[in-house]
């Protein structure tokens, strides 16, 4: 007897009969059971496979630092106050982006990095406040060499865990994406399209439908989900809430049922016309929902979408095999409601699409970008673009961001004085190892992946993180607790 163990808390099997918490606070026992040790073990092939094949391609694992400068990237900074440098802080990387483009100035061509990031946002299934990318960085490339090198370390990697990814991916425009699925990161294993209906309703009696259709950049579109039009009214009704959290006012639908009646709150304002119009182009069957959106573009694009996924998963739509696909050519900016302000859709360092220079200042938000998204079963399993290389340029870029020359300086002058340094042509791009973990092994979240992860609000159940520190350790931090 080498010792003596105590009763587990729960039965150590393929499947647990612990809850989440319980198997979370004892986490090292959940880890022994055979699910958790295969995912381990995938992970780890993934990440020495990667290594591998970028090594041998002649890219160099150059290591950056955690305790960086604050750079905003779009999500909230961890911070962590200096004691040498009484309150001053650090932050931890939201990515190395900007230090891999200073690797790129430094002349280190190929660079690459399994590396982890922290994001202080609020949690999902598919994000941890840290998470592992495979950051990658290319200089004197366009975004085809980017994306031909991208496709060829991903469909070894994939290979060699036994899935094929056909190359060259399928490329998707963004507008096409949002149009069709109403999604950036489109599940294209089903169908389920968004139609677009704007000129059904143009002389439409049902206002909501005739207001959209007549407003300039505003449509009336609509899904179909075969199926649920033989729904218990009860259940459609809860339909609206869901859309609610996609940011929808509300949610008219029309039900088609099995004996051929129709039930709506809103087809007593359709004429003839329109009611046929709409079967036509719906394809509408006995026993179809028709839900829709009614409003400007992007939002209706985002609520049908986000619908599109709900109802894909109540119905139990089968989604056979793994989706590969690029989403290109992200807009430049979107619009951010909370600060009256653009933002960049990616990150500030993103290089404009040439042709739509010109429209950056008048247009903003129809100017492209160089971007590609890595998109894997409905998942943005990766993202990367090509970067401004010259210093004026990014200069105007923040500030058309709402940066003041000082606050760009402040923040980004050590980027924007090494462009000046004869900064070569970059792109590049990161992996989401775990969230491509999740896929490969089929688990519901990227907690599954992870050896010690955190619960939703962020806690570690097992060491108590995050817990108090002691007055000693605030004086030398310079800190009061408020
Ligand atoms: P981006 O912010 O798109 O790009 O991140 C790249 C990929 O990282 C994964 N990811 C996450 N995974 C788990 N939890 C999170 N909180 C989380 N946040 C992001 C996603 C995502 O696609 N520097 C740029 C890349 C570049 O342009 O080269 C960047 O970080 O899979
Ligand atoms: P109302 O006439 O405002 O009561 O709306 C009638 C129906 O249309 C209800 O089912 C609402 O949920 C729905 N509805 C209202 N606004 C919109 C919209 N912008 N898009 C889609 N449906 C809507």
């Amino acid at each position: 007897i080498l010792n003596r163990s105590d009763v587990p808390p729960f039965t150590i099997e393929e499947e647990s009969d612990g809850g989440d918490d319980l198997r979370m606070k004892y986490r090292y026992l959940d880890l022994r059971r055979p699910p958790l040790q295969r995912n381990m073990i995938l992970r780890h092939k993934m990440a020495q496979e990667i290594r591998r094949f970028l090594s041998d391609e002649g890219f160099l694992e150059i290591e950056t630092p955690c305790l960086v400068g604050s750079t905003p990237e779009g999500a909230r900074d961890f911070v962590v106050p200096s004691r040498m440098s009484p309150n001053q802080f650090y932050a931890l990387p939201q990515s190395p982006q900007t230090l891999k483009q200073l690797l790129m100035v430094a002349g280190y061509d190929k660079y690459f990095q399994i590396v982890r990031c922290f994001r202080d946002e609020d949690l999902r299934a598919d994000r941890q406040p840290e998470f592992t990318q495979v950051d990658i960085e290319m200089s004197f490339v366009d975004q085809n060499d980017v994306m031909s090198a991208l496709e060829e370390v991903l469909s070894d990697a994939f290979g060699r865990m036994g899935v094929e990814m056909p190359t060259p991916l399928r490329r998707m425009d963004y507008w096409e994406a949002m149009d069709t699925y109403g999604s950036d990161k489109p599940d294209t294993r089903y169908g389920m399209h968004l139609v677009d209906l704007t000129d059904i309703f143009a002389n439409s009696k049902f206002k909501v439908f005739a207001t959209a259709a007549n407003e300039e950049g505003s449509v009336v579109k609509a899904i179909n989900a075969k199926g649920a039009g033989a729904w218990a009214r009860a259940k459609i009704d809860k339909l609206a809430g869901v859309a609610s959290t996609f940011g929808a006012k509300g949610l008219a639908w029309i039900a088609f049922r099995e004996d051929g009646s129709i039930n709506s709150p809103i087809v007593k304002f359709f004429s003839d016309e329109e009611m046929t119009a709409l079967r036509e182009r719906m394809d509408v069957e006995p026993g179809d929902l028709v839900m829709f959106a009614a409003g400007p573009r992007l939002l209706s694009d985002e609520i049908l979408g986000g619908m599109r996924s709900h109802m894909a998963n109540a119905l139990e739509i089968k989604r056979e095999g793994h989706d590969f696909l690029w989403v290109v050519n992200f807009p430049l900016f979107h619009w951010d409601e909370d600060r009256k302000a653009y933002a960049a859709e990616h990150q500030p360092f993103t290089l404009p699409t040439e042709t739509d220079i010109a429209k950056i200042e008048a247009d903003p938000l129809a100017a492209g970008s160089c971007t590609y998204d890595f998109v894997m079963d409905g998942f943005e399993a990766g993202g990367g673009g090509m970067r401004i290389h010259n210093a004026e340029m990014q200069m105007s870029m923040l500030k058309l961001l709402g940066f003041t020359e000082e606050r760009a300086e402040s923040q980004f002058g050590f980027l924007m004085e090494a462009l000046k340094f004869g900064a070569p042509p970059m792109g590049g791009f990161a992996l989401g190892l775990d969230r491509v973990c999740m896929l490969l092994t089929g688990s519901d979240s990227i907690r599954d992946v992870m050896a010690f992860p955190k619960t939703a609000s962020g806690s570690d159940l097992m060491s108590g993180a995050p817990s108090a520190v002691s007055g000693a350790q605030l004086k030398d931090v310079s800190l009061r607790l408020m």
